[in-house]
């Protein structure tokens, strides 16, 4: 499924309610990034562009005008052009904007220097994300000049810079009845790359190849892209959080993490698989597994309507400094190692982040300071993790180089929270006896 255009048309729509009188906001779409030469990296849109238009080109400026007579979306693209068309592939063109897209007014992308400044000219307010489009920012300051310097005409230049993120990103951060169903389709497909990748592992596998096995499996399933670089880490590479480099043999006897969630028409899956090479956990193995599976449920039992974000992140700090304790990783006491993070030798990260068009995805956080709670329909990660450095002579040599995380996504709902990645398996026993299948 794709988003609907009346849902993008919806979304504008609420956008514009919450803009002041005599207001403009701009929103750029991606631009192309150049490889070497003339190759290029694959596109992707905007994140906020496309949550406002579902419109896949670079080279574009959304501008909402909310009131305006004459039409209070405008969009600015390429032009339709044969040649460029034969050697780059289709363009909408501005005609197509209007038919396709439902946007009241647009131009050629040539004709924004010309059109914009008197859009601009007479609004109080421009709500505009300043700092992430080095052209465009240069672009909206030279228009402004320009309206200044016809003051002595009657132009009036706007008096108020707003930043957008925070009203569109409040949006995004609450996912719709079309989004939660996107994502759970993504989560299912990123679920089953990584059964696929689990039947196909055995000593001698190189990382790359257990990617490969995941992304064919996205793009079978209709996702082209991964939401973002596939991490395969084995043995010690699991300790290295964003390990991206994916270039080691897999070895006997060592684990393997997987971080690896597929793109569906620009929504994200993001799960992590810890699992053993050869198909069997060794004893230290198991109960650094066990141990982060103990916590992640803990953490997903948490993940409810009114608890407060920071809360989930301290339980799984409690669950896994206790867990070190037990097993003698960790010496002092549950206070003490938690209050001078003794843990963060083993723990550096946090229990997740917001999931949706973006892996980390926007939103705030905190809340006039205050850690904000869950709320139905936001989407998370939850993904604590172990991760016990090589060369970590405070400990055992037989914990050393052992790295683990398990991650989920979960959809906060009224009564709780669903995991939109369960088809996955997680309990050692399930996953050795899948293993064993392969
Ligand atoms: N895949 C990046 C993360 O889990 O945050
Ligand atoms: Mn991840
Ligand atoms: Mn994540």
């Amino acid at each position: 499924m794709r988003i609907s255009q009346e849902r993008f048309k919806q979304r504008r729509i609420r956008l514009m309610e919450q803009m002041a009188p005599e207001s403009i906001a701009i929103i750029p779409s991606a631009q192309m990034i150049t490889r070497n030469n003339d190759a290029e990296y694959p596109f992707r849109q905007s994140s906020d562009f496309y949550y406002l238009t579902g419109f896949n080109e670079p080279d574009a400026v959304l501008v909402l005008l909310p009131g305006r007579d004459a039409g209070e979306t405008v969009l600015f693209c390429r032009d339709r052009d044969k040649l460029m068309e034969i050697w780059n592939g289709y363009r909408a063109g501005p005609e197509g904007a209007i038919c396709d897209y439902g946007i009241d007014e647009a131009h050629s992308i040539a004709e924004v220097d010309n059109v914009l400044p008197q859009l601009l000219d007479g609004m109080l307010r421009i709500y505009y994300s300043i700092g992430q489009h080095d052209a465009l920012d240069q672009q909206i300051r030279h228009w402004l000049n320009l309206i200044r310097s016809k003051a002595r005409q009657g132009a009036t230049a706007p008096t108020e810079l707003v930043m957008l993120d925070h009203l569109l990103h409040e949006m995004r951060l609450f996912k719709d009845e079309d989004e939660i169903e996107l994502m759970r389709k993504a989560g299912e497909i990123s679920a089953l790359g990584h059964v696929q990748a689990m039947k196909a592992c055995k000593p001698g596998v190189m990382e790359y190849q257990l990617e490969a096995e995941i992304l064919h499996y996205f793009a079978m399933n209709g996702c082209r892209q991964p939401a973002y670089s596939t991490i395969v880490g084995g043995g010690e590479n699991a300790c290295i959080l964003h390990y991206i480099e994916n270039s080691a043999a897999l070895e006997d006897g060592d684990l393997v993490l997987i971080d690896a969630g597929c793109e569906l028409d620009c929504y994200a899956g993001d799960i992590t698989r810890t699992f053993p090479v050869n198909g069997c956990f060794s004893p230290e193995q198991k109960a650094i597994y066990e141990l982060v599976l103990k916590a992640q449920k803990a953490c997903i039992d948490m993940a409810k309507p009114g608890v407060l974000w920071h809360q989930v992140h301290d339980e799984s700090v409690r669950v896994l400094t206790e867990g070190l304790i037990e097993l003698g990783l960790l010496t002092g006491s549950l206070e003490d190692e938690i209050s001078a993070g003794g843990y963060r030798d083993f723990y550096m990260h946090r229990i997740g982040h917001w999931l949706g068009m973006d892996v980390h995805d926007v939103g705030d956080y905190k809340i006039d300071g205050e850690w904000r709670p869950l709320e139905p329909g936001m989407v998370m990660t939850v993904e604590p993790g172990i991760y016990i450095a090589a060369d970590n002579d405070k400990v055992d040599a037989r914990w050393r180089g052992i790295g683990v995380r398990i991650e989920d996504d979960v959809l906060i709902t009224d009564a709780g929270c669903e995991i939109l990645t369960a088809n996955v398996p997680k309990e050692v026993e399930e996953i050795e006896k899948l293993m064993a299948a392969g």
